[in-house]
């Protein structure tokens, strides 16, 4: 039910200056999953934690207040039947937020957990307690990114554009296990992490979502240049430009294509490659937008059409 091998892919050729300019061509790879809501590389991760999941369980992990994520599991819960919880990072829900509304709309189970409570997800002890008190819950870490996780990501044909292999696989990177799936999928090509999250760890993040008994050395992960979530007046000028041809946010694919086309000017990456991007999803999180003010009506309505 959950092969993720019959996907319908979608090719799609970005023209841009900088692009031209710097003799390149770049490819954007979509999915078209069976459930639109579980969107892009959401699917993915979820679908080997869907498959190895008893009739008898259900699914618990983590989130911000506007998690795709989070999103997507409670999706995947109201289709697929079956019980989910989300623990969210905030102090208090907020039920007018249009995430988690939609989250309690598929029947997820929200429940607030502070900062530092998250901060302890990993810990032994947390994840002793959520055993006891959710026994009949397969926990999944935050953004669906564990080995399981990777080996869905692992299943995307990224290489494969209409116009030949790519030379380089890109992709916005927070939590890891996407990016890990790509380097294990294709170890021989060159795999652009494009942070989009400032963590010192992201790097061991991507370790612990590859298989240990292999060695992989083509990966490489450029760092954020602002915090996760700090959107730019020319970040949303950027994604609303590029709106004509594709759709993007800026927490996400777009903070990853403006650091692409960054990276492409600054020549950081050679002149003359095939690149290859996934699209990695993530536009429910434009409602959360402006809810929170970040993008004004019109740039909302320009953006949420698809
Ligand atoms: C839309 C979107 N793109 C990219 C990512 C980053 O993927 P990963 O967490 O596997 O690095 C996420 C988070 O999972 C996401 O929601």
């Amino acid at each position: 039910m959950f092969e993720t091998q019959q996907l319908k892919i979608h090719w799609q050729q970005i023209q841009h200056p900088i692009l031209k300019a710097h003799q390149s061509e770049l490819w954007v790879c979509q999915i078209e999953p069976p459930v639109s809501e579980i969107a892009g590389n959401k699917w993915l991760k979820l679908a080997p934690i869907l498959s190895k999941r008893k009739p008898s369980q259900g699914i618990l992990s983590f989130g911000g207040a506007f998690s795709n994520h989070l999103a997507a599991l409670a999706a995947a819960g109201y289709f697929y039947q079956f019980p989910t919880i989300g623990l969210v990072r905030t102090d208090q829900l907020d039920l007018n937020n249009p995430t988690l509304q939609r989250c309690i709309e598929y029947g997820m189970q929200l429940e607030p957990i502070n900062r530092m409570q998250f901060r302890q997800r990993d810990t032994i002890e947390f994840n002793q307690y959520l055993a006891n008190t959710y026994p009949t819950y397969i926990v999944v870490p935050e953004g669906g990114s564990n080995q399981d996780g990777a080996s869905g990501a692992a299943m995307l044909p990224l290489a494969d554009t209409p116009a030949g292999e790519a030379d380089i696989l890109t992709v916005a990177t927070a939590s890891g296990g996407t990016l890990a799936g790509i380097i294990q999928r294709y170890p021989h090509k060159q795999a652009l992490g494009l942070a989009v999250v400032k963590d010192q760890a992201l790097i061991s993040k991507v370790k612990a979502c590859l298989p240990t008994k292999e060695n992989f050395y083509h990966w490489q992960v450029f760092e954020s240049d602002t915090p996760y979530g700090k959107v730019t007046p020319q970040l949303i000028e950027f994604c609303c430009a590029l709106k004509p041809q594709l759709t993007i946010e800026p927490i996400y694919t777009g903070k990853a294509l403006f650091k692409l086309f960054t990276l492409l000017a600054k020549g950081n990456i050679p002149k003359g490659k095939r690149i290859a991007f996934f699209h990695t999803g993530g536009l429910q999180g434009i409602a959360g937008l402006h809810y929170r003010k970040i993008i004004t009506d019109k740039q909302f309505t320009l953006l949420k059409q698809i």
